[in-house]
């Protein structure tokens, strides 16, 4: 997918150059052809945009790249033969119709084809070769003419020999059709849930379209990421918009010396944006995304306002490094964002509205803020001896970067809730005794860890030693407990389930757990007794959030359901190396046991930075030592919490 996405990328900015060039020679007015081919490349997305995302999620996406590359190819060649201004406009309309039909399945795949850890390094690449094959491709139209001028003297290629730029738009076909040999022969579904067959009509377009918008706006962060990402792209859009008028003004020289300037901010913008993407993935390890998009949008609106005050181009061109890092860091993170909170049905549908939106803010802010400049006009004010340029230029310059912050912060505040949220609710459910319905009188303890680190032992002298006292104490286990449970534990542990995809194996942990909660555990709670359980939702959060790459969140909010908000009022946690841990276990391996160390790893990990996240929720004992010293230390740990 990456080399499709590279040898694409490559082949869509050649297209562009390209023709840019080619309708300059033929018009007589080289800027009405330039921004006519801009235009319509820009219109048929604010229209089509939103269906192209229908027509993703509905359709087989291999089948719609490869139509879309195939269609590309063909009228990206034909191209040369067309000598009509107007018809030309068309083909660029109907090439970028085909790219936002392309785009969006492409987007939508990329989840499916890597892991939930490793979608973030995916889009790095992707978005890297996508915006780094730009100036490449500038340098390949250069370098083209020279075989065009060979070629053009063999008369099959006589096309050549009157418009030389010619062999770059049969290079732009050949990268479609390798892009659609490529997918084509992808060796894995590149769409996970099989279509209902809906007939698909116009009806039924409109109302998935419906539905897509429904979600985005009904969805607090997809809305955040999407609304931030088009005010980003207004404010962004004031520096492609005035970024030439501003390198004039400020390098002072004739138009050779404000070229050079205009070259050298976007080389610096394009060098920042590519450092930012590079550094997404570092800098996702130490932070969460949540908080990595906000914070480069502010960067980059800082550092915006930052380069328009300059006075000299030296410093701006610094500055502008720096509105390039802070965009990077914030697109990688918006994307990845983005495809891990939708679900795969909606997903085309949203980078749809996305895009749609992008293109809209693109318009609007390239048109806009010239115009703004103009509207404020130059002015300038004294202060002492100093003497302040206070251009339309600039101050409007100044608004895209305030509005680029603003972006930021309104983002960055919606997904602190969330973070907030989050964690406040937890420690409210372990505070509030009486949580689910029922006074809850009695004690919930849980064992959670690794395989083989001793639970069942330990859980077994609890129950003794509480059972001496003369408590009532059920001991109880996960997935299981009660017969309906048991029979779905057989399903869980059946070596020869193979196929069985992660949100099944997560929905049928859930399920277990809510028939033992409704049947078993709360009655015993209400009754006053002590339930002692054999793991419970943290082995979920571990196994299925983490090791399964689900998302701790998903699946926290799926079991909170799924329990009615029942919590243990302690998590024991018996700490071992995973590898111990297996080497301890007995019998045949069930279908869980069977994955491999790694996997067992990641569950060890997780577990520990569960115990971390919410240390009132548990308790750490080292399962390494003798079992009467585990169990000394797990009826120390419980008595703050026994109310009997
Ligand atoms: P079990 O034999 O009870 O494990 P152990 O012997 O380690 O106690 O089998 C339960 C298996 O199911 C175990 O490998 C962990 C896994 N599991 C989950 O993946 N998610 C869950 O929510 C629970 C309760 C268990």
């Amino acid at each position: 997918m990456w080399a499709v996405t590279t040898v694409s990328s490559l082949g869509d900015w050649l297209g562009v150059f390209a023709l840019t060039l080619f309708v300059q020679r033929l018009s007589g007015r080289p800027e009405f052809a330039v921004g006519g081919v801009l235009l319509f490349r820009v219109l048929p997305g604010l229209f089509f945009g939103p269906f192209a995302g229908v027509l993703a999620d509905r359709f087989d996406r291999r089948r719609l790249m490869v139509s879309a590359d195939l269609c590309r190819a063909a009228l990206i060649a034909s191209i040369p033969w067309i000598h009509n201004l107007w018809a030309l406009f068309a083909v660029s309309a109907v090439m970028e119709v085909l790219s936002l039909l392309w785009a969006p399945a492409k987007d939508a795949t990329l989840p499916n084809l890597v892991g939930r850890d490793q979608l973030m390094t995916a889009n790095q690449l992707s978005l890297i070769t996508t915006y780094g094959t730009f100036p490449i491709s500038g340098a390949l139209v250069a370098g083209l003419a020279a075989p065009a001028a060979l070629l053009g003297r063999i008369d099959a290629f006589s096309v050549l020999r009157e418009q030389p730029v010619s062999l770059a738009f049969f290079v732009d076909a050949a990268t479609f059709l390798f892009s659609a040999a490529m997918v084509a022969t992808f060796p894995i579904r590149l769409t996970k849930t099989p279509r209902a067959p809906v007939p698909f009509n116009a009806v039924q377009g409109l109302r998935d379209l419906a539905e897509g918008l429904h979600f985005v706006r009904g969805h607090p962060v997809v809305r955040g990421l999407v609304v931030g990402a088009w005010t980003a792209f207004t404010g962004g859009g004031a520096v492609i918009s005035l970024g030439p008028i501003f390198a004039r003004r400020v390098s002072g020289g004739g138009p050779a010396t404000a070229q050079a300037a205009w070259g050298g901010l976007i080389v610096a913008v394009g060098f920042g944006l590519v450092a930012g993407m590079v550094t997404a993935g570092l800098v996702a390890r130490r932070l969460p995304r949540e908080r990595i998009f906000p914070a480069g949008l502010m960067l980059s609106g800082a550092a915006v306002v930052g380069t328009a005050s300059m006075t000299s181009m030296p410093p701006a061109t610094a500055f502008t490094i720096l509105v390039g890092l802070g965009a990077g860091l914030a697109w990688v993170t918006i994307y990845t964002l983005l495809q891990e909170r939708t679900d795969e049905r909606l997903r085309g549908r949203t980078f749809a509205t996305l895009y749609t939106g992008i293109q809209l803010s693109l318009f609007l802010s390239l048109a806009g803020w010239p115009l703004i400049a103009g509207a404020i006009g130059d002015h300038s004010a004294r202060a002492g001896s100093w003497r302040i340029d206070l251009s339309g230029v600039r101050i409007a310059l100044w608004g895209g970067g305030i509005l680029l912050v603003a972006a930021g912060i309104v983002t960055g505040r919606g997904a602190q809730v969330r973070l907030r949220g989050r964690a406040a609710r937890l420690r409210g459910l372990q505070l509030r005794p009486s949580l689910g319905g029922g006074a809850r009188r009695g004690l919930f303890v849980v064992f959670e860890g690794v395989e083989g680190a001793g639970k069942s032992t330990q859980v077994k002298m609890l129950h003794d030693a509480l059972s001496a006292c003369g408590r009532d104490v059920v001991v109880t286990r996960e997935p299981g407990g009660v017969p309906i449970s048991e029979r779905v534990r057989g399903v869980l542990l059946d070596p020869a389930a193979r196929e069985m995809d992660p949100k099944t194996e997560a929905l049928l942990y859930a399920a277990s757990r809510a028939q033992h909660v409704a049947e078993l555990i709360r009655p015993a709670l209400e009754r006053g007794a002590v339930v002692i359980c054999d793991r419970y939702i943290d082995s979920s959060l571990a196994y299925q959030g983490h090791a399964r790459a689900l998302g701790e969140d998903d699946v926290l909010r799926l079991n909170v359901w799924a329990t009615d908000e029942l919590l243990p009022d302690i998590a024991l946690l018996l700490h071992l190396d995973p590898a111990a841990g297996l080497a301890r276990t007995k019998g045949d391996p069930d279908r869980i046991e069977q994955e491999d160390l790694a996997f067992h790893k990641k569950v060890g990990e997780a577990f520990l930075s569960l115990a971390r996240s919410y240390p009132s929720r548990f308790a750490v004992l080292d399962a390494s030592q003798p079992p009467e010293m585990v169990h000394a230390q797990a009826m120390a740990a419980i008595l703050p919490f026994d109310r009997g």
